[in-house]
């Protein structure tokens, strides 16, 4: 396949950065270069040293003077909930009993389900996101409808048929028999297949009977590569609600731990409410708390300290994520916008490098994946985003007064959405000027 040689000014995360001059962090170019072929980043410095090393036959896009960065990653999101963002509601149960629930039935029909796959993928495109960790809705079919579209795509996708048996409509329901199966079916079916990776995904403990988490972690020790998602300590109301109908647990992590679902590979969306002895077992297993600040704002959910998970005795590692349709924005920009301000509310704070850090390596190791993503350097996959700081005339102004990139990258979190997303590179191709 032909090679592609893009140039524009290149920043890549090595590690968390420590404060806001923690330029050892990162790798900036000022006049940098990506050079990719077959989906694969196979140079990057500056760009006299990487035009020297591409084949004559590159086709080269000068992107100056926007910012390469590595594609924005999202840990948890919805892919059935895309025409239940925005729904009016109270809280949480509220909201899942009237709304999600409901619209979640319409995946039954692979039709539907395929129509909102194109929608989906379209839309995360449009926003710089180039792998998200997605619930699909019980119907093994959205999960089809899920794979198909993100492989034709070639997109590095974690997803999962949700398992659910209890406390919701009858057609939302499977048994954990079916639960287990169906999932096991996807897997097969989809696993390891181009860049697909399949995700078990038991949807949280009140809509599942105590016969289906074990289900749940039977698939986990069957399948201890795979990731596990699921809700934890989200609500109020929804923790009382767990611990009504778990009775004998020490409290709701210890739920999940009970069925042996904790660990490296499980993502626990939410996990705002924890005790010191949650976190401690979070933190020992390597369990990862997502944080999703534009949902836990809408629904009222609460306040993710995420310092003070980040920063105890025993770390809690974090993952960010949209929470789509919980949550009010695709835009990775847009979330850690609100989380900046969550953590403003609680007397800490987020810097701008801390913000782009979390939304690309920071994710891709939240998920186990820095080793593939996440960052751009040689032999990764080439999934990279395009930054227009001056993309509005607010922006544009603002940029007028900016000298540091702190202070740009600051902007981009502050005013921009998909409308500074320039380019989305999937696999190494361009893919938002091609919608
Ligand atoms: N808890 C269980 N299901 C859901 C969901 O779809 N969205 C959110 N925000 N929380 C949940
Ligand atoms: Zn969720």
């Amino acid at each position: 396949m032909t090679s592609r040689l893009i140039r524009g000014r290149l920043l890549s995360f090595r590690q968390a950065p420590q404060n806001i001059d923690d330029t050892r962090s990162y790798f900036y170019e000022e006049d940098g270069a990506v050079l990719m072929q077959d989906g694969l980043i196979t140079a990057r410095g500056d760009y006299a040293t990487v035009c020297a090393e591409a084949p004559a036959d590159a086709v080269e896009t000068d992107h100056r003077p926007f910012l390469i960065m590595p594609g924005f990653i999202d840990t948890h999101l919805h892919f059935p909930q895309m025409q239940v963002v925005g729904s009016y509601a109270a809280a949480l149960l509220e909201w899942l009993n009237t709304y999600t629930f409901v619209e979640e039935q319409r995946f039954v029909d692979p039709i539907h389900a395929a129509k909102i796959a194109t929608a989906f993928f379209d839309e995360l495109v449009r926003q710089g996101t180039t792998t998200a960790v997605a619930y699909c809705s019980v119907h093994k079919a959205s999960a089809d409808a899920f794979f198909a579209e993100s492989h034709k795509r070639n997109f590095r996708m974690i997803a999962g048929k949700v398992m659910m048996d209890r406390n919701a409509p009858p057609a939302l329901l499977d048994t954990p028999q079916t639960g287990y199966d169906d999932t096991k079916a996807v897997i097969e079916c989809w696993h390891g297949v181009g860049r697909q990776m399949v995700a078990i995904t038991p949807r949280f403990a009140i809509t599942s009977t105590p016969q289906q988490m074990e289900m749940a972690g039977t698939l986990v020790r069957e399948y201890p590569n795979l990731h596990m998602q699921t809700h934890l300590s989200e609500n109020d109301a929804e923790i009382a609600y767990t611990m009504e109908l778990y009775p004998n647990h020490k409290d709701y992590t210890d739920v999940y731990d009970h069925y042996g679902l904790l660990g490296p590979k499980s993502l626990f969306g939410h996990s705002i409410h924890l005790s010191d002895r949650e976190a401690d077992a979070m933190s020992d297993s390597g369990s990862v708390a997502v944080f999703c600040p534009t949902s836990n704002l809408f629904l009222g959910s609460g306040l993710f300290g995420l310092k003070t998970l980040d920063e105890r005795d025993r770390p809690v590692r974090i993952g960010v994520a949209t929470d789509i349709g919980g949550g009010t924005s695709y835009s990775m920009l847009r979330t850690m916008d609100e989380g900046y301000k969550v953590l403003q509310l609680q007397g800490q704070r987020m810097t701008p490098l801390e913000s782009f850090y979390r939304i690309t390596l920071g994710n891709a190791r939240a998920l186990s994946l820095e080793d593939t993503i996440g960052s751009i350097e040689v032999g990764h996959e080439a999934d990279l985003v395009i930054l227009d700081a001056r993309a509005t005339p607010a922006m544009e102004l603002k940029m007028d007064a900016v000298t540091r990139l702190t202070e740009e990258l600051f902007l981009l979190q502050t005013l921009g959405d998909d409308r500074s997303i320039a380019e989305t590179y999937v696999a190494g191709i361009p893919a938002k000027s091609a919608l």
